[in-house]
């Protein structure tokens, strides 16, 4: 077992936090007055089970090693020794890192790999189909591929394997590396085929593993280097070894896939960086404040972009960030179309750029009706846990006119949102309602957070009227799923376990975060903790059945228009259905 391991096994997280905050016990969980920010109500949160904090009210969170990072203002390798000495564990100082070797040999296996694709994708025929994909379908240039080093791994099981075994490289290393992987008993193949290769590259140049994009259709569409010795996707940005520079000059641009930032750098715009693959983490936004603080969000113009964005705005803002968000042209799917059809144009998404504020109230409105008083009620109490966080005078007087103005309200009816007492006291009664995500204005959070803490009877008495489809947030939708199946397979709710059936690590992330959410008050009253429940899951239902009613009603009037009759009294049978679905929710929620 290496030092950490053997470490994290001997110590406790609950006593080494302990020595530095006092801590309560709140349900599983621990909870004190968070050591990394100033505040009264404690929202600092530590988990003995998953053996992590986290502080709700300025999102710092880690394991034992980081928090004595923290707290202590050292380095790892000085924090590690700090608790070995604790924990009684001896580290010899110079194989401190059991793995160096092993991460060398990663290195080199990694750019040996770059190199080989690089060829074969520009000098090899069996490149050619990758090639065409880049050059064609994909508008780039030679410069361009050479630039980002683009590859090709062609659909055969055995290329890259086979020349690294014959460089002899251990088989065994390139599984470790991401480049192979074990088939059966004895087999290695290629893990990546078929794809177009981008090499992910560390800010000081180093390959640190691949993104590879099908050409043939397959699934899944990006196909990405497991985390390894040397790759975590949570910390790393793509592109920020080339855009640097102009980020440090510009400010950052931040979009949602590899092919945005190469067409962007192709553009000309080289402050371009993508997180690629998961949602926005703290830690990538930490690496990016060594270089800016200034954010343009230019995300997919579908739902699950919008939502991306707002979450990615909550994270910049409570990192001090200047946030702001570009809006791309109805029409369009993402900044990549956008300059494939006119790089002025894409510039110019880029100089309209808005603050984070106006996109919120933007976004918000874009989904109800703003004339219609319900349209306004909800419109409202999205925004407002947004806006009444702000504290500039200035600001708070420019957008409740310009809330007032777009919903047609008097501007003293918002300004009393803006300091609603009612509300503010619900937001001070815990720093965790700093989070909009993590806040119960985020029903969809809300309702797993309290499902995760829920003894098993009365889960199956509510999560089962909820389906997956109606949550609107995805990774909360597979969050959701994920728990439906694992609770029927398994009786006892272990977080560690579930948080292993969860595939993606931002998922997991994500988990811990709702996991942690202290509700030890409610746990305590039953027939409360039921009626909450119950309340939520029928409010819910009732949106995602909204929902579906909006979009049927649509579909009915184009039938209407098409003159469909048989369409017509399908859709409308559909639509009845869901209105009676709806009005025994109703009968549920009284
Ligand atoms: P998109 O599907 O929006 O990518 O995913 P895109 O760039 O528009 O794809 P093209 O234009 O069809 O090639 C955005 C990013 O999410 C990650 C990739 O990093 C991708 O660039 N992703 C997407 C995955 O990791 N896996 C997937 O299956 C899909
Ligand atoms: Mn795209």
């Amino acid at each position: 077992m290496d030092a950490v391991s053997e470490i994290k096994q001997k110590l406790d997280i609950v006593d080494v936090v302990g020595r530095y905050v006092s801590l309560k016990k709140a349900g599983k969980n621990f909870k004190g007055v968070c050591p990394f920010h100033t505040e009264n109500t404690p929202s600092f949160m530590v988990s003995p089970e998953l053996q992590i904090f986290k502080c709700f009210g300025c999102g710092e969170s880690g394991d034992i090693i980081s928090f004595i990072q923290k707290i202590e203002g050292i380095e790892f390798m000085n924090a590690l020794e700090m608790l070995a000495e604790r924990a009684g564990v001896k580290i010899e100082k110079n194989t401190l890192d059991p793995n160096t070797k092993l991460k060398k040999q990663i290195y080199y296996i990694n750019e040996l790999s770059t190199k080989f694709y690089h060829l074969l994708l520009t000098t090899h025929d069996l490149g050619k189909p990758g090639l065409d994909y880049l050059r064609k379908n994909r508008g780039l240039s030679d410069s361009t591929i050479k630039k980002f080093m683009l590859g090709y791994a062609p659909d055969t099981s055995n290329v890259i394997t086979g020349f690294l075994e014959k460089r002899g490289l251990n088989r065994e290393d390139l599984v470790l590396a991401g480049v192979s992987v074990k088939r059966g008993n004895s087999d290695y193949v290629d893990k990546f085929r078929g794809r177009v290769l981008f090499p992910l590259v560390s800010v000081d140049g180093k390959v640190l593993g691949f993104t590879g994009r099908t050409i043939i259709n397959r699934e899944p569409k990006y196909l990405n280097t497991n985390e390894t010795l040397i790759f975590r996707k949570s910390s790393f940005l793509y592109g920020l070894d080339k855009a640097k520079l102009a980020i440090k000059k510009e400010g950052a641009v931040f979009v949602e896939g590899q092919m945005d930032v190469i067409s962007a750098h192709q553009a000309g715009i080289e402050n371009v960086i993508a997180s690629s693959g998961t949602s926005l983490t703290t830690e990538q936004l930490k690496i990016l404040a060594r270089y800016t603080k200034d954010i343009i969000f230019c995300f997919d113009a579908d739902s699950a972009g919008v939502s991306a964005v707002l979450r990615a705005i909550e994270l910049g803002e409570n990192m001090d960030f200047n946030v702001r968000a570009a809006v791309i042209p109805d029409g369009y799917k993402d900044l990549d179309e956008v300059i494939k059809k006119d790089p002025t144009t894409a510039k110019e998404v880029l100089n309209n750029s808005i603050p984070a504020y106006d996109f919120i109230l933007l976004s918000v409105i874009k989904r109800y009706n703003k004339n219609s008083p319900e349209g306004k009620k909800k419109i409202m109490e999205e925004i407002m846990p947004w806006f009444s966080r702000i504290q500039n005078k200035v600001l708070i007087d420019h957008y409740s006119k310009q809330i007032a103005k777009e919903l047609d309200l008097s501007q003293e009816t918002v300004l009393s949102m803006f300091s609603d007492p009612g509300k503010s006291a619900e937001m001070a009664s815990s720093d965790i309602q700093k989070s909009v995500f993590l806040s119960k204005q985020s029903l969809e959070s809300y309702i797993i957070s309290l499902l995760l803490k829920t003894e098993l009877d009365t889960f199956r008495e509510f999560a089962y009227k909820l389906n997956p489809e109606d949550f609107k947030n995805e990774t909360l939708r597979g969050i959701f799923a994920s728990l439906l199946k694992y609770r029927k397979e398994s009786g006892e709710f272990i977080p560690n376990q579930f948080s292993e059936k969860l595939e993606d690590s931002s998922y997991r992330e994500f988990f811990f975060d709702l996991y942690m959410w202290d509700h030890t008050d409610l746990l305590n009253d039953p027939t409360g903790l039921a009626r909450e429940i119950r309340q939520v899951v029928s409010r819910i239902k009732r949106d995602s059945i909204s929902q579906k009613m909006t979009l049927l009603t649509e579909q009915i009037s184009i039938a209407e228009r098409e003159k469909d009759d048989k369409r017509k009294t399908k859709l409308t049978k559909e639509f009845e259905s869901l209105m009676q679905e709806r009005a025994s929710l109703e009968n549920l929620s009284v």
